[in-house]
């Protein structure tokens, strides 16, 4: 997905705002969970951003996403985010974020998704993290349910 990076997306310094961007990186990461669920989806999480190179009014932002894995009713999508100056030509890496997705019907219940068999080396390496950070954010939820019924 590219973005003209126009006035209205901006803050008082002509830069990108922050929330802005977290809503492209919502909606391509979302287009991803869709093509591949073929059903309705609802963002259940988006992880930690970094901010890494400010993106100015009149850039192109350019928004890569892609199903790392699918679970049961889940999808994690890994989304890259480059900005280009076009008059320069020139490419930066802006953020990269996880978010995950759960596929629901038309009454909002969850369903199923299909299955993603990695193929290449970097698909199945994104397969493997998936599954890490997946483990991870479950025990962390953990953590933090123990430390509200204390
Ligand atoms: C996301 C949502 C559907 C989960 O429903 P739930 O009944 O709590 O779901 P469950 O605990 O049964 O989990 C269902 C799946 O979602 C995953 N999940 C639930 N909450 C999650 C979270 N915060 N982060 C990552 N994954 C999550 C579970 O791991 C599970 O995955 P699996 O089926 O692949 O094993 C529900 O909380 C919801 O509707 N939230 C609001 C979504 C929303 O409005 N988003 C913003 C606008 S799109």
């Amino acid at each position: 997905m590219t973005e003209l990076i126009l006035p209205n997306d901006t803050n008082t310094l002509g830069n990108l705002l922050g929330g802005r961007l977290m809503h492209f990186i919502d909606l391509v990461a979302a287009m991803a969970a869709y093509r591949h669920s073929r059903t309705h989806v609802v963002t259940a999480s988006m992880d930690h951003i970094d901010f890494i190179a400010p993106v100015h009014v009149g850039d192109f932002l350019i928004l890569k996403s892609c199903v790392n894995r699918a679970f049961n009713t889940s999808m994690e999508v890994g989304v890259t985010v480059w900005v280009e100056n076009p008059i320069a030509g020139v490419n930066r890496h802006v953020a990269s974020a996880y978010l995950t997705f759960v596929a629901v019907d038309a009454q909002g219940r969850k369903v199923p998704v299909p299955r993603l068999e990695p193929e290449t080396d970097e698909e199945k390496q994104h397969y493997e993290d998936a599954g890490r950070r997946r483990d991870q954010h479950r025990e962390e939820s953990g953590r933090r349910q123990g430390a509200k019924s204390i």
